[in-house]
């Protein structure tokens, strides 16, 4: 106020007076009822203003001019910059892509030719009432357009319409958009009567199935090679005739990204696609894919395959309606040249059976999943009954690779099963089980409960006598397979469970007796007993050659398998030692026993698994360029995916890696239960492999000998940036490490019960040592005392709590997957 006044009374008086006058001129009329002064035009006063008339340029016009210069400017400067932004924002599109079915317009040939006016007047249609159906709903602002691109027949009768929805809005918005609310939008719009009690209501004046509505977020990438212009590599392929193989060329050779192939079959059958060998680039389907899907677009809810690796072996997939869609993706898809695929129409099969069964011993007659042996599709049931002619006789069912279980809270992945009334749970292994129901009658029914195709089930039946499962002679296994009685306690894991290995009184040869007398069932029986193997020594026959012992170079078969590689010469010519190549830890020797921060550079092959940055998982490096972890750190779609981790190499303090490497490629055990935590083992390649040059800072861990057993009491060590306390809520900074007891698998299967020959425990009956959260993955490396070497025991899996008394770690027993690894390493042996 003060500074107003002050600048007022600054100001020239004269200055302030014409302004005054020019006002009262300049404006005629702004006074109402007053009329201007009027003079005489030759008698006008002389006035001084207009003599000494002010020049137009003068400083206050220029600034003036100058400020309403800058004004406009920046007004332009601001709508062209408002324009750019909406404009680029604007670039955002969102891709839906769906189906469903019509079921009040019948299907003419027509509909084939897109360019047809058949086509084109009932792909209007559906594209008006798509549009108004989004045009009136929440997302109208952001609605752009709807296209059909296949109007095809189907096994339900009427039309089948495949569409995208292309939604446009600012990035920013973009989070606001959920796949189920787009979805719901169009589902919400169906009129469905409740007095009818059907599925088919009406969507804007056509009967559409409800159930048959499917819409999942789509890509723009596959928008375009379908709709776009670039669909050169698209193709349909018609079907009309049974029992021929069709086969599915690739045409395209030039470099492209994507091709489409949409299978179309005579209405009232089904496709089977073949694959009898396909070359991909094999890292989890990033570059290179096949992926097969129930519908002729791709919809990711209708996938029922996804092939990311190269095969050999025929695969075959079988569509739960009359089309079906392959889609290649390769950066070169004349790589994709290397596949060999047919596809045939196959008749819907029924899935059920009623059966009566022989009193003959053993196994009578199969059944098995429908489509045998192709993968069988997502949505099956299936029923059997049996009948026994003894009340006496049950039916025992051997599950090839399989097993049930009963049904947990938990979900259940691969079937489940109803056998009289009961529920049970069913799972892939790698090797059969039996499963007995002591009753004449039995009624069986499965339905699949994986949402993708599932692998092949085959079942042998037969009776079996009810008081006595297993022939006389013979040991029943808690897999449920018999065995005769002579391989129980021999060491080998006869059961696949290692139920005949368990409650094993262990008789041992006197080895430390001053002189040796070579008497007794352990002794000279090719199983080294002694720890300097002295109760093999000398002996004068050698044991004959079986599956079971391992033969030397020399042809004598000498000892058993799990010598091998064990660091001592069993062989004459020691050929049990030849090629076991890992390196022994120079490092070792220079360990803190009982401290809990590790020594830098003590477990070089420890790494720390990285999701989006942070530290997950552990792993071990096994090679240059792989390294062994658990399954579970990889379940689930985001984390199975190897993108978003990364493996940190020779590292202690978290964060601070010597190598850093992406994830080339994720192999999860195809066996892995995420229930139980059986097979819980992943192998990882690194898109780089670690140089050379940090070979001391970096090194591999030995994998066990194939069937190596382990003695309970051997000391061992884990390691990792994990939980440091059960109640910690992050992991430690420097990596850890504790010393921990192998221990009795008897003893870990009587605390937790379900411990399988897949799992080890570790750790000390007191608690307090073990691994925890944030450890999993990581490595349990045991040291042979024969040759120094460090040895990757087991892979932290799970533990009830961390630390507590009577409840140690369990880890995966790594002797058990050495074929496996092999299969993906080869390099390692
Ligand atoms: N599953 C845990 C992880 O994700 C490891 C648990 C190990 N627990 C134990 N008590 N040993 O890191």
């Amino acid at each position: 106020m003060d500074k107003e006044s002050n600048e007022a009374s600054s100001k020239p008086a004269d200055l302030k007076i014409s302004n005054i006058s020019i006002q009262v001129v300049s404006v005629p009329g702004r006074l109402p009822g007053r009329r201007p002064l009027r003079r005489p035009i030759g008698k006008a006063r002389p006035n001084k203003q207009s003599k000494k008339r002010a020049p137009f340029w003068n400083v206050q016009n220029k600034i003036i001019l100058f400020t309403l210069f800058l004004f406009i400017l920046a007004v332009t400067a601001w709508t062209l910059l408002w324009l750019y932004i909406s404009k680029t924002e604007s670039k955002d599109a969102f891709y839906f892509v769906g189906m469903f079915r019509i079921t009040n317009i019948e299907f003419l040939p027509e509909y084939r030719q897109k360019e047809s006016r058949e086509f084109l007047s009932v792909a209007r249609t559906v594209q008006q009432v798509v549009n108004l159906v989004y045009t009136t709903s929440a997302f109208s602002k952001f609605y752009k357009q709807s296209v059909v691109a296949d109007v095809s027949s189907n096994n339900k009768g009427g039309l089948l319409v495949h569409f995208w929805i292309v939604f446009v809005m600012p990035h920013a918005k973009g989070h606001i958009f959920c796949e189920d609310c787009v979805a719901a939008i169009l589902k919400d719009s169906i009129q469905t009567s409740i007095i009818n009690r059907t599925s088919v209501g009406s969507l804007q004046g056509l009967a559409v199935d409800m159930d048959s509505v499917v819409l999942n977020a789509g890509l723009r990438s596959d928008y375009s090679s379908t709709i776009g212009s670039d669909k050169g590599c698209s193709q349909y392929f018609y079907a009309d005739h049974l029992s021929l193989r069709y086969p599915l060329e690739i045409s395209a050779t030039s470099g492209q990204l994507m091709c489409h192939f949409k299978l179309v079959a005579i209405v009232g059958y089904l496709i089977r696609l073949s694959v009898e060998s396909i070359q991909l680039e094999a890292d989890n389907c990033i570059t290179d894919s096949i992926t097969i899907y129930d519908a002729l677009l791709p919809i990711r809810s209708t996938v029922l395959y996804r092939l990311c690796e190269p095969t050999k072996t025929l695969m075959s997939f079988v569509s739960t309606n009359n089309l079906m869609l392959v889609t290649l993706k390769s950066p070169y898809i004349r790589r994709l040249s290397g596949i060999r695929a047919y596809f045939e129409v196959i008749p819907e099969q029924k899935c059920e059976n009623t059966v009566l069964v022989k009193e003959i011993p053993g196994f009578e007659g199969k059944i098995s999943s429908p489509y045998y042996p192709s993968y069988y599709p997502p949505k099956c049931k299936c029923t059997w009954k049996f009948q026994t002619p003894l009340s006496t006789l049950g039916i025992a069912l051997k599950f090839h690779n399989y097993s049930i279980t009963k049904k947990s809270a938990k979900g259940c992945e691969h079937g489940w099963w109803e056998i009289n009334e009961h529920m049970y749970c069913g799972s892939y292994v790698d090797h059969q089980t039996i499963f007995r129901v002591p009753s004449p009658l039995v009624h069986i029914q499965l339905q699949c409960s994986s949402r993708l195709s599932d692998k092949p089930l085959l079942v042998e039946y037969g009776s079996y006598n009810i008081s006595q499962p297993c022939p006389v002679g013979s040991f029943r296994c808690s897999s449920g397979l018999c065995i005769p009685q002579t391989q129980r306690c021999d060491g080998v894991n006869d059961c696949f469970d290692e139920s005949d290995e368990l409650f094993c009184a262990t008789i041992k040869p006197a080895c430390d007796v001053p002189l040796f007398r070579q008497t007794g069932p352990l002794v000279c029986d090719g199983f080294r007993d002694c720890e300097n193997g002295q109760d093999e020594h000398n002996c004068t026959q050698s044991i004959p050659c079986t599956n079971r012992t391992f033969k030397c170079d020399n042809d004598i078969c000498f000892k058993k398998q799990n010598a091998r590689c064990d660091g001592i010469a069993d062989c004459p010519d020691g050929s049990d030692e030849d090629s076991c190549s890992c390196s022994r830890s120079s490092s070792a020797l220079h360990r803190i026993v009982g401290g809990a921060d590790s020594l830098e550079g003590a477990w070089p092959w420890q790494v720390s698994l990285h999701f989006v940055g942070s530290a997950y998982c552990g792993a071990s490096v096994i090679s240059r360029e792989w390294l062994l972890s658990a399954a579970h750190c990889f379940h689930g779609n985001r984390l199975s995916d190897p993108t978003p981790w990364t493996a940190h190499l020779g590292m202690y303090v978290q964060g601070n890696a010597k190598f850093v490497s992406p994830v080339r490629r994720i192999v999860v055990h195809e066996y892995y239960n995420s229930q139980t935590f059986d097979y819980d083992i992943a192998l990882l390649q690194l898109s780089m492999a670690w140089p050379e040059t940090l070979k001391q800072l970096i090194q591999p861990i030995c994998i066990p000998p194939a069937g190596q057993k382990v003695r309970s009491g051997e000391k061992c060590w884990v390691t990792g940036w994990g939980r440091r306390h059960e109640a910690d809520n992050k992991g430690s900074p420097v990596l850890q490490q504790a010393e921990v007891e192998l221990i009795d698998q008897t003893l870990c299967v009587s605390t937790y019960g379900i411990i399988t020959s897949r799992m080890l425990c570790a750790g000390v009956m007191s608690g307090k040592r073990d691994a925890c959260k944030g450890d999993s993955g990581g490595p349990l490396s045991c040291r042979r005392k024969t040759d120094g070497k460090w040895i990757l025991t087991g892979i932290v899996s799970w533990g009830h709590g961390c630390g507590r008394p009577t409840f140690p770690g369990v880890y995966t027993r790594v002797s058990n997957f050495v074929p496996w690894i092999h299969k993906y390493v080869p390099s390692l042996l």
